[in-house]
Order: C-alpha cells, then sequence, then structure tokens
C-alpha cells in the first residue's frame, strides 16, 4: 500500500472512530459524568474548548494532522472520567486534602484508563487519560508532582501532554471551594515559566499566545 493510500486510511478509520464513538459511546460516557459530577463535565468542556483554539496552531506545526481532531476532542471531553470514582466528599471538599484524599484523587487517570479501556476507545484516547498529570521533567514529588507514571519529555503522549496545558490554565482560572481563582494573564504567566519543568515547551510556545490573542479578542467584546 501506498504512503498516501494508506493515510487516507487511516484518515478514513479516525472518522469511523469518532463516527462510532459520537454516537454511542460518548453520549454515554457525558451523562454519567453529567449525573455525578456537573463541575468535572463543566471543566473538561472548557478544556476542550481550549484545545479547540489551539488546533489551527497545532495543525501549521504539523503537530497533529487534521483526522487527529475528534479523537483529541474527545480525548479532552473524557480526561478526568475517573473521578466519577472519587466520593463526593472528596471532591467538593472546601478544606485542604489529606495525604489519604490525594491519594484517591491521584488514581483517578489510572481509574479513567481503566474504565475507557473497558468501551475499547482508542489507544491515543486511553493514554491521553491515563497521562494527562504527568510533568515535562518527570519529577514526581514536590507541591505539584508528575503521576501515575512518572513518564518525562515525549514518552508522555502528545495528547496528554496538550490536554495537561488547558487542564493547568483551567484549574487557575477556574474558582474552587478551596481556593481562589487566578486572572487568566497570571495563569498564562506561570505556565510560561513552567515551560520545561511541568509543560511541553514546545506546546507552551503554542499555548500561551493563542489563549492571550483570544482572551484580547474577548476583551473587546
Ligand atoms: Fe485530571
Amino acid at each position: 500500500m501506498t504512503k498516501s493510500k494508506k493515510a487516507k486510511r487511516e484518515q478514513e478509520e479516525n472518522h469511523n472512530i469518532y463516527a462510532g464513538l459520537h454516537e454511542h459511546i460518548i453520549p454515554t460516557l457525558i451523562e454519567i459524568m453529567e449525573n455525578k459530577d456537573q463541575v468535572t463535565l463543566l471543566h473538561s468542556s472548557r478544556v476542550q474548548r481550549l484545545i479547540d483554539i489551539m488546533i489551527p496552531r497545532l495543525i501549521q506545526e504539523k503537530i497533529i494532522g487534521q483526522d487527529e481532531i475528534p479523537l483529541l476532542w474527545v480525548a479532552a471531553i473524557v480526561h478526568d472520567i475517573g473521578k466519577i470514582f472519587v466520593e463526593d466528599k472528596i471532591l467538593e471538599s472546601e478544606n485542604k486534602l489529606d495525604k489519604f484524599e490525594y491519594r484517591i484523587i491521584r488514581f483517578h487517570p489510572v481509574r479513567g484508563y481503566h474504565l475507557l479501556k473497558e468501551f475499547d476507545l482508542p489507544k491515543k484516547i486511553l493514554l491521553a487519560v491515563r497521562h494527562h498529570h504527568e510533568r515535562w521533567d518527570g519529577k514526581t514529588h514536590g507541591r505539584y508532582p508528575g503521576y501515575p507514571d512518572g513518564l518525562k519529555g515525549k514518552q508522555i503522549p502528545l495528547y496528554a501532554r496538550i490536554i495537561s496545558l488547558a487542564d493547568a490554565y483551567d484549574a487557575m482560572v477556574s474558582e474552587r471551594p478551596y481556593k481562589k481563582r487566578y486572572l487568566p494573564v497570571k495563569a498564562l504567566q506561570i505556565i510560561q515559566k513552567a515551560a520545561g519543568r511541568q509543560f511541553d515547551p514546545k506546546l507552551v510556545k503554542i499555548f500561551v499566545p493563542v489563549i492571550s490573542e483570544e482572551l484580547k479578542k474577548n476583551l473587546k467584546l
């Protein structure tokens, strides 16, 4: 099979996967999240929106192909699905979590990964879910450790590295019961500083300017 035929077949397969996912599995998963934890579902929708804003640059820089957009969308919307297994009193806690509660929360990528494996989702989505809390520098200790597997740099699957940025940004600009929100500009500065430490520096170079641009546009409204 020629290279172009192979690429075309892959593209069709991705399209079919998404069509199947979109029709049956994804709405079911979203409904499960909606019933359990609306905060997480709203967060996931915002993460998906932030990634949407990044997509034209990701394609332009040949980081992803056009045909990967649906997979990335699905990965974004389900990335925190493992939180459906976390007790409400931990998810909604207004206090700082204790060590035991942190351990439970930090297990959500693995729980999500195993759940989605049962639904036979594409590997790229499964790995994005499992690894969206890894750190670029591989650090597994300190205030913001990478987990669950301590992967480093490009060992971390691409979709997980993309989601990690949007995830961190949204967490920073959102008000939670236990913390105040950062202004978007401040959150972008923090992300910029964490390039090469928490985040993939090449992706930070895309994320920060495109989100800044978007903020400027919205400020004009
Ligand atoms: Fe998460």
